[in-house]
């Protein structure tokens, strides 16, 4: 499309450098304390003003969302219309990220849907209606549309910016399963191992954890295999799954570590990304 309006935005690939689970709250969603990071790789979402709504897919994940009727970008147009106006539009994915990852390609999606129509309507991004509309379409949504490192409190919807390791060499691999987040919450044994400390980005994620790895790995023994993997490569810094999994990610001491690791890792069944952390 080669419409002047048309405002592309990146919904990059969200990663944990850590999620402590806390205790499980009386609404059924789980306290954390997560280090949330994005790296320089994920989908685009490309919105122009139309005559009429349409959305489209493309990419080489798009196959995997056709069929659903409902998802994460229409809901947070309509939420935008519902509160700001704008009219129509046509609304284009590119979806390179696999779905339901732990990765947050879907709320990535939803919140550069909501950057793009604030653009294109003149909405501040620090809005807090736009962020209300973030918070309620789901838990990472926020964090998604703040776009940066940051620590996430609550739901991650509380969230304070970070600095720290900015153009770290990053690998992510997908073993090639689809985890639901729900499953693996429920799953999760509700023993609280402590916080997250406070200091050096890169030392506080090291010392720190996902929660959520045993319980995925009960779910998903495939998490194995590739947390093994990447542990195992020289040169890596942290190693660990994100989100709820399925997907594993390494941060490495330099971009030649990290592409040895991603040359030996190639494999047919696992999705890889050679990227770096924003
Ligand atoms: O917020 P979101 O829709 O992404 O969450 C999906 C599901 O994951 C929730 O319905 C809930 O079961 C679980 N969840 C949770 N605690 C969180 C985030 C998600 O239990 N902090």
């Amino acid at each position: 499309m080669h419409d002047l309006r048309t405002v592309t935005e990146p919904a990059r690939a969200k990663l944990n450098l850590a999620l402590h689970v806390r205790h499980r709250r009386p609404d059924g969603y789980h306290e954390l304390e997560t280090l949330f990071a994005f790296v320089d790789h994920g989908d685009l979402v490309r919105v122009t003003p139309a005559e009429t709504d349409s959305f489209t897919l493309a990419g080489p994940f798009a196959a995997v969302l056709a069929g659903e009727g409902d998802n994460l970008v229409t809901r947070a147009a309509t939420r935008f219309r519902e509160a700001f106006g704008g009219g129509a539009h046509a609304i284009e994915l590119e979806k390179h990220l696999p779905v339901a990852s732990g990765i947050g390609g879907g709320s990535a999606d939803a919140a550069a849907t909501l950057r793009a129509l604030a653009a294109l309507h003149g909405v501040d991004l620090a809005d807090p209606k736009l962020f209300a509309i973030a918070d309620a379409l789901g838990s990472d949504v926020p964090a998604c549309l703040l776009g940066r490192t940051a620590l996430g409190r609550g739901r991650g919807e509380r969230l304070a910016p970070l600095e720290g390791l900015a153009g770290t060499p990053t690998l992510l691999v997908n073993p090639g399963v689809g985890v639901s987040t729900a499953a693996v919450f429920k799953a999760w044994d509700g023993e609280d191992r402590g916080p997250i400390g406070a200091g050096d980005l890169l030392a506080v994620a090291q010392v720190g954890r996902n929660d959520l790895e045993p319980p995925a790995r009960a779910i998903a023994p495939a998490i194995d295999a590739v947390l093994a993997a990447l542990a195992a490569q020289p040169g890596v810094l942290l190693a660990r799954m994100s989100g709820s999994g399925a997907t594993c990610f390494a941060l490495f001491e330099t971009e030649a570590a990290r592409d040895a690791a991603a040359a030996t890792l190639r494999r047919p069944e696992w999705w890889l990304a050679a990227t770096r952390l924003c």
